[in-house]
């Protein structure tokens, strides 16, 4: 995820759709706000410092895997595909694999399309032989690529464990989704956060600098402003631990004390140590994994990985269904 284009929140405060959707997650039996309101502008620009932390291991894990093995990579999604890049956001991810992978066209995905517009301006001037055309979409709620696209040799581009932030089920909808937009001369390289002792995992979301609680704690600051709610934050605190048995990090803001919360439309409760839950990060063995993307309609074909197996890259095919 990347910062914002111009400034502060993305949504306007009062906007009645997110009243609606904060205030059903507030007054729910188990309460949650939605991750998306993680990354206002200070929560885009605080996401970057926790990708730069000792104990935040994906991003660095991930970059590393492309350099080593990029030439691999290439040579295994092959020249002149039509790459379609999932959330591309500053689109710099892919444009390190632009000169191995020489894309014929890059279309790159987000739901931020002048954010990506300009991002992909300066790309187009650095590679003019790639055809680019940025479209703005929420592919998390199911689309269908436009007849621009080159419908042969598409290969999807989802870097960054992303997908571990969907359930399971939802993670195959999703990719169910992909598999439809593909031929089967199609493609999908993913990026995906590894299964490894759970206090390399617990540190990753509970650094010492403590930017991750910082990181957290903002989405509610963030919505005050866009809830006109009133949550005072040296109430709450930031908890993230893993749940062995789910496979996946479990975030939360826990009440320090009983508190009393109060938005445009609606007002809570919460006793303390009650928690309100923001995200979840699932971590996937390969086993795992391979299972997924088979639910899904697509075959690994070839898997990366560091030297402490920690993540992987991984390219599959798309199967016939
Ligand atoms: N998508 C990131 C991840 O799963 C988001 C993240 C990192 C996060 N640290 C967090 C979300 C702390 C909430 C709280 O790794």
């Amino acid at each position: 995820m990347e910062a914002e284009p111009c400034g502060e929140a993305p949504l306007a405060h009062g906007n009645p759709a997110v009243l609606a959707e904060i205030g059903a997650g507030l007054l729910a039996r188990r309460p949650h706000i939605s991750p998306k309101y993680l990354y206002d502008t200070l929560g885009s620009r605080l996401f970057e410092a926790i990708c730069e932390l000792d104990e935040y291991y994906p991003t660095r894990t991930e970059a590393a895997i492309f350099a080593q093995h990029g030439e691999a990579i290439a040579a295994c999604v092959g020249q002149g595909v039509s790459l379609i890049d999932l959330g591309a956001g500053n689109c710099a991810k892919a444009a390190s694999l632009f000169p191995l992978l020489q894309p014929q066209q890059y279309v790159p995905l987000d739901i931020s399309v002048d954010f990506l517009s300009a991002a992909v301006a300066g790309l187009q001037q650095r590679f003019p032989a790639i055809a680019m055309t940025p479209l703005g979409v929420d592919f998390s709620a199911g689309f269908q690529l436009p007849e621009h696209v080159h419908p042969q040799r598409r290969v999807f581009f989802y870097p960054g464990s992303s997908i571990g932030n969907f359930s399971p089920p939802q993670a195959v909808a999703l990719l169910r989704n992909l598999r439809d937009n593909l031929g089967a001369d199609g493609g999908l390289l993913i990026g995906i956060d590894l299964v490894k002792q759970s206090s390399v995992l617990d540190a990753a979301y509970n650094d010492a600098l403590g930017v991750t609680a910082a990181f957290n704690l903002n989405l509610l600051r963030h919505v005050n402003r866009l809830a006109g709610a009133n949550f005072e934050l040296r109430q709450w605190q930031h908890c993230a631990y893993f749940d062995e048995a789910a496979s996946r990090i479990e975030m939360h803001l826990q009440a320090q004390c009983d508190v009393s919360v109060r938005w445009q439309g609606g007002e809570r409760q919460f006793a303390r140590g009650e928690r309100i839950h923001t995200e979840d990060s699932y971590k996937y063995t390969r086993s795992g994994f391979r299972q997924l993307l088979g639910s899904a309609g697509f075959e690994e074909v070839q898997c990366w990985t560091d030297t402490s197996c920690w993540f992987a890259v991984l390219y599959a095919r798309a199967v016939n269904r």
